[in-house]
């Protein structure tokens, strides 16, 4: 069989902002993923780059008083010591900013204008004539033409209203406070309707996305004409200038992707590849790894842009959840926004490796980092299961080395050497969380054999010496084993296994075969218990950080179509009849003053039947606002019990939480009681 050759990418870090916890479960995923396939004996590369394009690293280097190369510098320095830091090895490190990637784009837009794809419309936008540019919708802020509210944002109101821009009244830009001019330039467009088949066909195989992904682009965009895609913004713009089109640029997400290619072209020109076998192949497998706000712009638009440029399409885009902290979105006033480098100055980075890897499963299912579980599992499974079982064994086989012969354990070393294809499996699947299972399981088997020879009662019998040697070697064996299977998630677990039994750690088939008669050498620690007290400073630094823009992760412009999450699983017509939802009226809504999130209402369906529902809406509604409204009521759910009473149903809302809550209403002549179905 030909060696699997393998391109994989994780998506491209925006140039303005530090990368944090949030970040690095997309990049410990795939890094995870890269060293399993070395390890299998693939050929297999890993390249990212800085995203550097747009307004906002535009407005940033200016309030700074810099160039955007020197911003972009100092962000490329942190962001690769972040990495590093987490043991995150990339093949290459590039940047959008480059010669190589421009080269690209000219070669993907060429390509895009001679398949007659493109064309110019007139765009009507808000212009600050102070700071001279263009505003995206959230550099303006004005009041609603619908409701009065002020200070609001230039695409929508907190009390739910969408509009656009130029209909706001009083607009005021937040660049420079001057009342902005409504003007109107030229952008280009990408007909990728043109590409509905093939797009349709290549997301709908089965092959390339996951299924929650490919029903998601089916219910929301493939199911109608996609709509024509914006990708130019007029001067002046930080990125490249469109050659055949002066005064315009690309836009930040034309570039960004193309990227990836750029980074493998600047990696070809170091190292002497043929840049062709690995964008221009069926040679080469390409892996995207991205984070599912983000989908829309992997699976429409670049396999549209691949495929019209002739360049090899991913073979799959894989695509991880949201991380939250403590079942929360990160904070910054609760100290779980927390970034890379401030974990690093506390705690271990193996921790965060192995919490990760233990949560990661191959949906696109959020993933909770909760501080006390995090703490928990890394003593229990990685400290008292893997790693005291090395060094006690060690420590008593130090004077003996191993033995010669591998000596009867029962079975162990065979079993565990057979569950390598599974866990192998589980590893290729994005399936690491059932891999750590597995791998903790045989590492169980190997503590309860090493507990039952109790060998340490063997040490000052004479002659019992080969006994003990025995049962340390079997122990060990296991342990490595265990070290094999580990060193995806833990290479300096893996690197600190072979220095102490004088074989590094090389292949996965190493555990198909015991090492015997080695010495073994000096056990130096591999890993301590989790400090809690660091895990409270970590979260008490990260509070106090300077709140600086820089630390959000900012997604370039608010024109960018909307990012909505792929759709859940299936469910059955009667699994969805059994929530029993009701029109209900509001009728009385109150703060909690302990409460951050939650407004107390009583809503009633009519005939005197009333509820008490705690709602998290608080940050974006007043009681006054809701009393007498109509709203949507799950009226079947299991009471719960909360700090501040029973809530007794659920009102419905949609959004993403802090001022973005919409709570949804029936249209006029619903009357409360009514079924919703
Ligand atoms: N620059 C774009 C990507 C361009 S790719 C051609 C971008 N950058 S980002 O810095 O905002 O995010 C980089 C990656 O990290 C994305 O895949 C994003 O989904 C992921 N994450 C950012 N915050 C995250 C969490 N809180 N949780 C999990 N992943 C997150 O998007």
């Amino acid at each position: 069989m030909t060696q699997r050759q393998i391109l994989v990418t994780s998506a491209l870090p925006y140039a303005n902002g530090h990368i944090h916890l949030g970040h690095l479960v997309e990049y410990l995923q795939t890094d995870i993923w890269v060293r399993f396939q070395r390890l299998r004996g693939r050929r297999c590369i890993y390249i990212c780059a800085d995203d550097t394009h747009g307004t906002a690293i535009m407005i940033r280097a200016k309030s700074e008083g810099i160039p955007e190369t020197e911003l972009l510098a100092r962000m490329q320095k942190a962001h690769v010591d972040d990495f590093a830091g987490f043991d995150i090895e990339f093949d290459n490190y590039g940047s959008t900013n480059s010669p190589e990637t421009r080269a690209v784009c000219e070669e993907i837009w060429a390509a895009i204008r001679k398949a007659g794809l493109v064309h110019e419309k007139e765009v009507t936008q808000l212009y600050d004539v102070e700071a001279g540019t263009f505003l995206a919708d959230r550099f303006v802020k004005g009041t609603c033409p619908y409701c009065g509210l002020q200070n609001q944002y230039g695409d929508s109101c907190d009390n739910g209203h969408t509009y656009s821009p130029a209909d706001l009244k009083d607009p005021v830009s937040t660049l420079s406070g001057t009342v902005p001019e409504v003007r109107s330039a030229t952008h280009l467009f990408i007909e990728i309707e043109r590409l509905h088949d093939f797009l349709a066909e290549w997301t709908q195989s089965g092959e390339h996305l996951q299924p929650e992904v490919a029903n998601y682009l089916k219910g929301h965009f493939l199911h109608e004409p996609l709509r024509d895609w914006d990708i130019s913004r007029p001067a002046p713009y930080f990125g490249f200038e469109i050659p055949d089109s002066p005064g315009n640029y690309w836009y930040v997400w034309f570039d960004a992707p193309i990227g990836y290619i750029g980074s493998t072209r600047a990696w070809c020109n170091r190292t002497g590849e043929n840049f062709d076998d690995w964008w221009r192949s069926d040679k080469t497998e390409i892996h995207h790894f991205i984070g599912k706000d983000i989908t829309y712009f992997h699976t429409l638009f670049w396999p549209a842009m691949l495929k019209t440029a002739g360049f090899s399409l991913p073979k799959k885009v894989h695509i991880h959840g949201f991380l939250t902290v403590d079942g929360e979105k990160m904070s910054k006033s609760k100290g779980t926004f927390i970034q890379a480098s401030t974990y690093l100055k506390h705690l271990d980075p193996s921790y965060l490796r192995y919490y990760y890897a233990s949560k990661l499963s191959p949906r696109v299912d959020d993933l909770d980092l909760n501080l006390d579980e995090f703490a928990n599992k890394v003593d229990a499974d990685l400290v008292n299961n893997v790693v005291n079982l090395a060094s006690r064994a060690a420590k008593l086989a130090q004077k003996t080395g191993l033995s010669e012969t591998y000596p009867d354990d029962g079975g162990l070393f065979e079993q565990a050497a057979a569950d390598g294809n599974q866990i192998a499996a589980a590893y290729e699947a994005c399936d690491y969380n059932r891999a750590m299972r597995a791998i903790l399981a045989a590492g169980d088997r190997a503590n309860q054999f090493f507990n039952d020879k109790a060998p340490w009662e063997l040490r000052k019998v004479p002659d019992q010496q080969d006994e003990l040697r025995d049962i340390c070697t079997i122990a060990l064996n296991l342990f490595r084993q265990l070290a094999i299977y580990l060193a995806p998630v833990l290479p300096r677990l893996a690197k600190q296994t072979g220095d102490l039994l004088n074989d590094p750690i090389t292949s996965w088939d190493q555990a198909n075969k015991p090492l015997l008669g080695t010495q073994v050498n000096n056990f130096t620690h591999m890993m301590t218990r989790v400090d809690r007290e660091k895990v409270k400073a970590m979260v008490e630094e990260s509070r106090q950080a300077d709140a600086a823009p820089s630390a959000a992760p900012q997604h370039d412009d608010s024109d960018e179509p909307l990012k909505a999450e792929p759709l859940a699983s299936e469910i059955s017509f009667d699994e969805f009849m059994k929530v029993d939802l009701r029109v209900a009226r509001v009728l009385e809504a109150k703060h909690i003053p302990e409460a951050n999130k939650l407004l107390q209402l009583t809503v009633s369906f009519g005939g005197g039947e009333t509820r008490n529902v705690f709602a998290g809406i608080k940050s974006a509604y007043d009681p006054e606002q809701l009393v007498g409204r109509l709203v949507i009521c799950a009226a079947n759910l299991a009471p719960r019990k909360m700090k501040f009473g029973v809530s007794e149903g659920m009102i419905l809302a949609s959004g993403s939480g802090g001022k973005e809550i919409y709570v949804l209403s029936p249209d006029e002549g619903a009357k409360p009681g009514q079924r919703v179905h």
